[in-house]
């Protein structure tokens, strides 16, 4: 009991209290259509509401009740109305498109109504106020500036009648005959036939058309419309009226030589407009998870931007009042109009019995002289509750040029065209002056966050990063002049045209987002269409990296290493190929034939039986020498050529024996492309989407083509970015290697744990170059301050400096310790040669042999065949014992006519 006494007092008292001390929530109002946009921009409503309410000096905050509309019908709008009126609001936001019902409301109940929504130029509401501007002054200028007198205007609402009125009168007064030709179309999904009969009457003549479409979706469709049609030809000109353009999707059409000229209210890749859409983001990311896909979606949408303009000009009027005016409004939380609760919309809008919101137009009159600086620019209001000194920027795009600023319009000093060029002499001229934009990609050892240590902020703008390309930005700058920020690109790519357009560092460049490139871009034909680029700055090509292999222990039998086994071969084959030879040659030469003296008697014999010319041949290759040796020049010239052949295999054996012995070798199985073209044990893959799958996919170079097939068709070579391919090298025992960049592989293979290492050449030859958007007078003064950089080793040493005095692994001793074993296209002249002197011996021996059968001829009177035929006998029966059973006599006389030497001395 004596708790429930205490506790009502302290209740009541710390209510009392806040009454007084805190501000109460004023309520707002907001409705929103269902669709898409509708839906972001009440997401900026929620956040706006937040963001205000922690703004300084807000004295007052508001507490926002939202109805969403599923139906564009009239009675459910109503009802949504009504709800909001009797909760009570201070003023209505919100995204709707039915207009009339919620402006004949605001207008009854002298509710301030603030909307992002396109004006109705006819509306004459006290209480309305207009967040968007109105462009029909913009438009008419421009159709002026061109100098159109005729054109065809494709609308797709009532409103564009009146602004084509505008046009009318405008036109009249200027004494300008304007014929227009008029088409509306009722889908702008399916608006073909419409724009097929426009084209139909296009075909000789330039063609000026105006699209003045209420959406940015119905502009886009039309757009894509057009394409599809092929109607983004030279002889085009479009004039998009409404402020619903969005940039990107201008840029697909500056290939087909149409000129387009758009106007933008809000440009999104604004320093400030960036800062607020991010820290929207993160309030969102933080919030819910169920809003991921709005997250992900397209940026800052034209409707959102002025949905936080709005609720900035409202915070910003109910400052400026006193709010002690509005002390009997909100009693308990409860919202009282003029004395009783909420407002009742009951009974006909018509009836005088309403009674209005009784501070409607004391606000109104606020928000009618709130000056301030939005996301759309300067906001100021006319008495009628438009948007007054106000600028557009006036967009163009043409044969190659374009998404880009060309002028702009002010609804109070006109249209204003800036000559294109003068753009880019703006950046050169003022380039002391002007901040230069400098994007790059944080990939080590070019550019990457410095280690911060435990205090933050240690490092501050440029200095945050290091790298070779940070540096060679600061020489760049300190060479040309000029002051510059390094941003790194937004979406950590380095540019490859996806969905029509690039992304990435080249699409920073295309955009303007960036006046330059710093980063290893590689120079391409694609490319360099749409940007310029330096001269290269660091030249590479693709490499491969494989494993290290281990290193080998000499083992008990690498006395054979110095030597392929193929040269083993080899040399067994010439060794008995040689002693056939000789074999054969002493055979046929009858200088090799002697007569001998043995116990039975003289006999013609020959030393080199096949048992003796193998030892010849082996004494000779042992370096040893034989007891026997060729007397016939056949047989010296088969002896001299073997003997020569073993001096040269014997030293190069020799020279090469110390080095296998002693060092511990590593043989690395993969020596060149080719190699790993001609096996299947080691598998090898590139970047997935890369310039070098690229490579491989179109090279017609039948290696590389061969190595794509067997990549396209094995399983998992590709790998999504370097670094994964490296630890892949690493991982996988020898049986991966990988083709990348060379500069790319230099820098790991100095990485720890120094198990990777290049081999073989680089494949292909490309640079690196600095890039600038197209046309840019940067350029020259770029490329001068490269090759200057170059000439005077600034680049090498930056090189060393980042690939090696930073490496890990200390200077590799790879290359020294690869002596590879000779082969056999190293000795294969010695085998020529060999091979040459054994025919030549044979061709020798024949000679000698048909010499002397020759002459014994003569001498013994009988024909010359016979006496070959009795020489040929000799030499294949090998001995003369059964020749005519007579030789085994031989008397001096026979000695003499058979003509061989006598071996035996006398
Ligand atoms: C905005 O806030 C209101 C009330 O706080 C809430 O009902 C509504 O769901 C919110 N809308 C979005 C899109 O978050
Ligand atoms: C498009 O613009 C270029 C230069 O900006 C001009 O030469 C050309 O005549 C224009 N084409 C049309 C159809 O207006
Ligand atoms: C407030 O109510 C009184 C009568 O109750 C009426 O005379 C007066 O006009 C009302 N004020 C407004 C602003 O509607
Ligand atoms: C128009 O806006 C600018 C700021 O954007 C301001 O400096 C200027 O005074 C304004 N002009 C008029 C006439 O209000
Ligand atoms: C840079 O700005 C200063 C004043 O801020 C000016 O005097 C100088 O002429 C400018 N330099 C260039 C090259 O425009
Ligand atoms: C590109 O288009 C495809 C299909 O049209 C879509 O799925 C994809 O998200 C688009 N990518 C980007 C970045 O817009
Ligand atoms: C290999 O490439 C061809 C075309 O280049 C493609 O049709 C085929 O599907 C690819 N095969 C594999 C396994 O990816």
């Amino acid at each position: 009991m004596l708790e429930k006494t205490l506790f009502f007092p302290v209740i009541f008292s710390a209510l009392f209290i806040q009454q007084i001390t805190a501000q109460p929530e004023y309520p707002i109002g907001a409705i929103f259509d269902t669709t898409e946009d509708a839906q972001r921009a009440e997401q900026f409503f929620n956040f706006s509401v937040e963001y205000y309410k922690k703004q300084e000096g807000i004295r007052t905050t508001f507490v926002q009740r939202i109805e969403r509309i599923y139906r564009q019908e009239s009675f459910e709008i109503s009802k949504k109305l009504c709800i909001l009126l009797r909760n009570g609001m201070f003023a209505l936001f919100g995204i709707t498109n039915s207009r009339h019902i919620i402006d004949s409301y605001s207008e009854t109940f002298h509710m301030p109504y603030i909307s992002p929504s396109l004006p109705r130029l006819n509306s004459n509401s006290r209480y309305l106020l207009h967040m968007r501007p109105l462009y029909s002054q913009a438009m008419i200028d421009v159709i002026h500036h061109y100098g159109w007198t005729s054109l065809s205007l494709i609308y797709d609402s009532d409103e564009a009648l009146s602004r084509l009125d505008m046009l009318y009168q405008a036109s009249d007064e200027k004494n300008i005959e304007l014929s227009v030709d008029l088409k509306r179309i009722s889908d702008p999904n399916d608006a073909y036939e419409t724009l097929r009969h426009v084209d139909s009457l296009a075909h000789a003549s330039t063609r000026y058309i105006v699209l003045d479409l209420t959406s940015e979706e119905a502009v886009s469709s039309v757009l894509q419309q057009i394409r599809d049609l092929g109607m983004n030809r030279g002889n085009y000109h479009y004039l998009i009226a409404g402020l619903t353009i969005d940039q990107d999707e201008l840029r697909g059409f500056r290939h087909g030589g149409v000129n387009i000229t758009a106007f933008r209210l809000i440009d999104l890749k604004n320093r400030e407009i960036a800062k607020f859409y991010d820290k929207f983001q993160k309030a969102i990311g933080s919030k819910s998870k169920k809003s991921k896909q709005i997250k992900k979606g397209k940026v800052l949408k034209m409707q959102s931007a002025l949905m936080v303009d709005s609720m900035n000009a409202f915070v910003y009027a109910m400052g400026t009042l006193d709010t002690g005016k509005f002390r009997g409004t909100i009693r308990r939380r409860k919202f009282y109009n003029n004395g009783s609760e909420g407002i009742s919309c009951a009974g006909s809008l018509a009836s005088s019995t309403v009674s209005p919101w009784e501070h409607g137009e004391y606000i109104m009159e606020a928000l009618k002289k709130v000056k301030l600086q939005g996301l759309s620019g300067h906001v100021e209001f006319d008495k009628n509750g438009f948007r007054k000194n106000y600028t557009l920027d006036v967009i163009g795009v043409s044969l190659k040029t374009g998404p880009e600023v060309i002028g702009s319009w002010n609804d109070q000093t006109g249209l204003s065209l800036a000559p294109v060029t003068a753009v880019n002499d703006d950046i050169i001229s003022n380039l002391a002056n002007k901040t230069l934009r400098v994007t790059t990609i944080l990939t080590p050892p070019y550019a990457s966050l410095r280690e911060q240590d435990a205090t933050e902020d240690q490092y501050v703008g440029n200095d945050r990063y290091e790298g070779y390309c940070i540096e060679l930005a600061a020489e760049l700058a300190a060479h040309v002049g000029f002051k510059y920020e390094i941003i790194p690109v937004a979406d950590e790519k380095y540019g490859a045209v996806e969905n029509g357009t690039w992304n990435g560092m080249v699409g920073e460049l295309i955009d303007k987002v960036a006046d330059m490139a710093i980063a290893p871009l590689t120079i391409s034909s694609q490319r360099e269409r749409v940007i310029d680029f330096s001269k290269p700055f660091m030249s590479l090509g693709i490499s491969i990296m494989i494993k290290k292999p281990e290193k080998q222990k000499p083992g008990v039998f690498s006395f054979m290493d110095p030597l392929s086994t193929e040269i083993w071969m080899c040399i067994v084959f010439s060794f008995i190929g040689v002693s056939v030879v000789m074999f054969l040659v002493s055979r046929f030469s009858p200088y090799e034939w002697h007569l001998e003296e043995r116990v039975t008697g003289m006999t013609v014999s020959n030393d080199f039986t096949m048992f003796n010319s193998l030892w010849f041949s082996l004494g000779a290759l042992m370096q040893q020498g034989s007891d026997i040796s060729p007397r016939s020049i056949s047989g010296r010239i088969a002896g001299s050529v073997w003997w020569f052949f073993t001096l040269i295999t014997i030293s190069s054996y020799t020279a090469n024996l110390a080095a296998f012995l002693t060092v511990e070798r590593m043989v690395s199985p993969i020596e060149s492309a080719d190699d790993l073209a001609r096996q299947s044990e080691i598998a090898y893959g590139t970047v997935d989407s890369g310039s070098t799958k690229e490579f491989f996919k179109n090279s017609k170079l039948d290696i590389y083509k061969k190595m794509w097939t067997v990549m396209n068709t094995s399983s998992d070579v590709f790998v999504p970015n370097t670094q994964a391919g490296v630890d892949k090298v690493r991982k996988s025992k020898g049986k991966y290697a990988f083709l990348l960049e060379s500069s790319m592989n230099d820098y790991h293979n100095q990485r720890k744990p120094c198990n990777t290492m290049i081999v073989g050449g680089n494949l292909d030859d490309k640079g690196y170059g600095i890039a600038t958007p197209l046309n840019s007078n940067l350029r020259e003064k770029i490329s001068l301050a490269v090759l200057q950089l170059r000439e005077k080793g600034v680049l090498a040493k930056l090189q060393k400096k980042w690939w090696f005095d930073k490496g890990e692994c200390g200077h590799s001793d790879v290359k020294g310790s690869t002596q590879n074993a000779l082969t056999l296209s190293n000795v294969a002249g010695i085998f020529y040669i060999l091979i040459g002197g054994l025919g030549l011996s044979m061709v020798v021996s024949l000679l000698e042999f048909f010499y002397k059968s020759k002459t014994e001829a003569r001498k013994r009177k009988t024909s010359l065949s016979s006496a070959m035929k009795t020489k040929a006998r000799l030499s294949i029966r090998g001995s003369s014992e059964t020749e005519n059973g007579g030789y085994m006599y031989s008397p001096p006389q026979y000695k003499e006519t058979l003509g061989y030497n006598t071996h035996t001395e006398v």
